[in-house]
């Protein structure tokens, strides 16, 4: 597609997407949350609901003392426990008919990612039984009320919970689409950091990069809100302050909870914003080779970030001084910011390549990429799928990079990145100071909301 042409859509979906701020779904927040959700069910008289989730949460014991507190208030639920990690279409089909079987009158979705995306769609079939999983993908397919759905994620990442996207899996063509539609938009958003207190280290950080790359895309992306960037910055500043500590460690319930605020937000700023490249990439190489989508986006942001060049240094610029850090110009700060996140990734064991890609599949993932991207997202700079090529060739494990470089001109990416090297040594200095203070704002908002969830009940 013709740049202006893109950039013209870009414009005119950005202004009709800002409605959607204003649907943002009622929010219980804080310790035990989950058992405030008869409270919301019985307001709905709302007497059976489909409880989808995984087999693994349910043996952590949570779903059958919440199924008990659920009956004890007079609500009956049956347990849709299939979800499998990224979706297929038998998957989401199977969870609709299950639905329709038990004669649910809401859905109550508790996991990651896949268990959001596995009820939203499964809603969207429940409403729409002559529809097929594959006729939903794609924008505005669904235009019918959900049956009631309240979203209690168990990582912090995908914020799903509040966004109107949810991802389809398709397995002949080794792909995961995109379902968008206002329709959507969970109802309720549960956030209860008691429920991620197991996750593990490893996914706690694949999640947590999953946040920032969602955070930082729709803020660096054209044309979207001012209000959504500021839930962008936001989320950015918290994951500075609490990832890598939550990372750390898994126990502790308010670092949970920041980060759980963190993925809300990004997820508002994406929902309005859109993402960028990044999820382009992200999401041919997760439906190929089955990498976790943070991993694979924790990889790919800082590259796709530097490949932008200076088309983004100024929204970068913003966020490396939202961190703390300090530079004399745009472009050391935007190279500071670049380095902090590959500092944040490398604390947590994040490598900087993704040695799954097999160099000769690169055409066909720059191609999926190209045509998800373009005109969709509208990032800093349009690319062809010469470019999309150029970044997957520069996260190939090593020799396999050797392989598919060999002979060819060095990338322009490379003096970016040495910049970002030069930055990020003099970043510490004033960091802990602005962290500081963005913690503050963290914590502000966090109560803001929390006293607005209870005024509501
Ligand atoms: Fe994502």
């Amino acid at each position: 597609m013709i740049e202006p042409l893109a950039r013209a859509r870009q414009l005119v979906t950005a202004q009709m997407q800002k409605v959607q701020l204003r649907m943002l779904p009622e929010l219980l927040v804080g310790p035990g949350s989950l058992y405030d959700v008869q409270d919301v069910l019985r307001d709905q008289d709302i007497r059976c609901v489909m409880i989808v989730t995984t087999e693994g949460f349910v043996k952590r014991g949570v779903v059958p003392s919440f199924t008990q507190d659920l009956l004890s208030h007079g609500i009956t639920s049956a347990v849709f426990s299939e979800v499998t990690p990224d979706p297929d279409v038998e998957c989401v089909e199977k969870a609709a008919a299950f639905y329709r079987s038990r004669g649910c009158e809401g859905i109550v979705a508790i996991g990651g990612g896949s268990v959001m995306d596995c009820a939203k769609i499964a809603g969207a079939l429940a409403v729409k039984p002559n529809k097929r999983a594959l006729d939903l993908v794609g924008t505005m397919k669904v235009r019918t009320s959900l049956p009631y759905l309240v979203a209690v994620p168990t990582t912090a990442g995908t914020g799903s919970e509040v966004t109107a996207a949810a991802v389809l899996t398709d397995p002949e063509r080794q792909r995961k689409y995109a379902v968008s539609d206002i329709a959507l938009i969970p109802d309720v958003a549960v956030l209860d950091p008691n429920l991620l207190l197991g996750l593990s280290p490893e996914m706690t950080a694949y999640t947590g990069m999953d946040a920032l790359t969602h955070a930082v895309e729709a803020y660096t992306n054209r044309y979207g809100s001012r209000e959504a960037r500021v839930y962008a910055r936001r989320a950015v500043e918290i994951v500075f302050k609490d990832l890598k500590a939550s990372y750390d460690d898994g126990r502790d319930a308010s670092l949970r909870e920041n980060m759980l605020i963190a993925s809300y937000y990004a997820g508002i700023a994406f929902t309005n914003n859109m993402v960028g490249y990044v999820h382009a990439l992200a999401h041919g190489i997760g439906g190929r080779y089955h990498v976790q989508h943070g991993l694979a986006n924790a990889v790919l942001l800082p590259v796709v970030l530097e490949e932008f060049g200076v088309a983004a240094e100024p929204r970068l610029a913003r966020l490396g001084e939202a961190i703390g850090l300090g530079g004399a110009s745009d472009h050391e700060l935007a190279a500071g910011f670049i380095a902090a996140i590959r500092e944040l990734a490398a604390s947590m064991g994040i490598p900087e390549t993704i040695p799954e890609i097999r160099a000769e599949d690169i055409p066909e993932l720059a191609a999926g990429a190209e045509a998800e991207g373009n005109p969709a997202y509208p990032v800093p700079v349009v690319w062809s799928q010469a470019d999309f090529e150029r970044v997957l060739r520069r996260v190939l494990a090593e020799e396999a990079q050797e392989e598919a470089t060999a002979g060819e001109p060095q990338s322009a990416a490379i003096e970016p990145a040495t910049a970002a090297e030069a930055a990020a040594e003099r970043a510490p200095s004033n960091r802990k100071v602005k962290v500081a203070a963005a913690g503050a704002v963290a914590a502000a908002s966090a109560a803001m909301m929390i006293a607005k969830a209870k005024k509501r009940r």
